[in-house]
């Protein structure tokens, strides 16, 4: 949990029922990290419950719990784990996607860090439920102290016997897995996971199949986000309906939200799923002193970006879809008046030019267009006629290319062209930035501006 949340000055100003610490309620715990610490709070308590019930249960029971996978897309997880099929002979894997490479998105990080145990529990739990005997952890390979942390938590576990040798039972005994990636942000996408995981480039793979029926080596596998998993414990724990008691009948339970950008404290706030970003803002202290909210993502650079007009939609899958954006992973970047809507757009396409794996021709081509026309426009080199064009390529990359990265790359201009294409225009008709004066001017003398 971010300091902010737990100063005593805050706490005048946050409602016990705007948070619900789960995952993140002992990170403050000196060596949160540790077997013993977990197992202090609670932990390791629902992997026996766990064990006594039959798998198919389990399923059940997280099924009923509503709980939505947390890596962005918010699949219902029994679901996807009910998907296995059965009694087929062939191995059945679970893959915990901790590859976390989205602009703005850090919560997996971070729970990694501090309470690595909960994904733990939670993938020998998935395990049992989806009989397999071999789980991976695919995690992004440049958080480094992350990656020891994992391996010494997998270490205890081992030692302990919640892995290893009969850890499902008599004669059942699971592998867990830790691999580092390479740092690209397609193999978060999780069929160009799986061949990475494989040892092939990565890129997405065609469906169907799907991982469920053919996923890492041929075989039936279970794919999902390190928040969802960690997440399963504390409803085996404390049950189905704890966890509906909190967000909304379609959006149930407890999510990390990462509050980052120009606020005054940025951190991790563990809350129901359908508070709203004012109330977030509120208990957190608000946006940087002397400053007012301008736009804000609501789960990382992929989904559409919002306005200040949108401070009061509840936080769920239902509340950002009715605002045309989308849940996402949560992570809420917020932009004060300071920020050139353009500059940040050009920034996060430029990454999506460099993160697409050129596969398929609309992403590849697209984004590497958009980021000239960006740059132009950026720079004061542009032309009016650049916005529909930029308009329109937007519109063929998005839900036209082979994965989401796609659709990723086009939402963050299309959303800013509805909410802010007076600020594109204006970079063109005053030739250069105007959140910049120093850049303004450098190409009036030479272009004529088409207006
Ligand atoms: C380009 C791209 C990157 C992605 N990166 C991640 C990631 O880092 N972590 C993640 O859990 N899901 C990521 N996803 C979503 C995964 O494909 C997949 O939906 C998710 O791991 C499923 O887990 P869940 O059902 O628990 O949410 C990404 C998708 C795309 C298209
Ligand atoms: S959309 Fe982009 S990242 Fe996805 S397959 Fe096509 S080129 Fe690769």
């Amino acid at each position: 949990m971010s300091d902010a949340v737990t100063d005593d000055k805050l706490n005048e100003t946050s409602p016990e029922k705007l948070l619900a610490p789960v995952l993140s309620s002992f990170w403050d715990d000196p060596r949160s990290w540790t077997l013993d610490v977990y197992r202090a709070n609670g932990g390791y308590r629902a992997l026996s419950k766990a064990l006594a019930m039959p798998p198919d249960d389990v399923i059940a029971y997280v099924k009923d719990a509503g709980l939505r996978g947390r890596g962005g897309a918010g699949f219902p997880t029994g679901m996807k784990w009910q998907f296995i099929p059965q009694g087929d002979d062939k191995p059945h894997y679970l893959v915990v996607n901790a590859d976390e490479s989205e602009p703005g998105t850090c919560k997996d990080i971070p729970l990694l860090f501090a309470n690595p145990h909960s994904l733990i529990e939670g993938i020998v739990i998935a395990c049992h439920a989806i009989r397999s005997d071999h789980a991976f952890i695919y995690l992004r390979g440049e958080v480094v102290p992350v990656l020891r942390r994992l391996h010494t938590a997998v270490a205890e576990a081992y030692a302990a016997g919640y892995l290893g040798k009969d850890a499902l039972g008599p004669g059942k005994d699971l592998t867990l897995t830790v691999h580092a990636g390479a740092g690209a942000y397609i193999c978060g996408e999780e069929t160009a996971l799986l061949d990475s995981l494989e040892g092939r480039r990565g890129q997405p793979r065609l469906r169907p199949p799907f991982p469920a029926v053919a996923g890492l080596y041929a075989c039936p596998t279970v794919v999902n986000n390190v928040e969802s998993i960690a997440s399963v414990p504390a409803i085996i724990d404390r049950g189905k309906e704890w966890f509906r008691s909190m967000g909304s009948e379609k959006s149930p339970g407890f999510t990390l939200y990462s509050l980052s950008g120009h606020v005054a404290n940025p951190g991790q706030y563990e809350g129901p799923l359908g508070i709203t970003l004012r109330e977030l803002l509120d208990l957190s202290g608000g946006m940087r002193p002397g400053h007012r909210l301008k736009f804000w993502t609501p789960g990382g650079s992929s989904t559409p970006m919002l306005t200040d007009e949108h401070l009061d939609v509840p936080l769920d899958y239902e509340g950002l879809m009715g605002a045309g954006s989308m849940l996402g992973t949560k992570a809420l970047q917020c932009f004060d008046e300071t920020t050139c809507v353009v500059r940040a757009v050009t920034r996060w396409t430029e990454f999506y030019a460099h993160e697409s794996c050129g596969k398929c021709t609309p992403c590849r081509e697209g984004t590497y267009w958009l980021v000239q026309l960006l740059r132009d426009i950026e720079a004061g080199k542009g032309l009016l006629s650049d916005i529909d064009k930029i308009a329109d390529i937007a519109d063929n990359v998005n839900g036209k290319s082979f994965c989401a990265l796609g659709d990723g790359a086009a939402a963050c201009i299309t959303s800013s062209l509805t909410h802010f294409r007076e600020e594109y225009e204006r970079h063109i008709t005053e030739r250069g930035c105007p959140f910049d004066p120093a850049r303004s001017t450098v190409w009036a003398d030479t272009l004529e501006v088409n207006a």
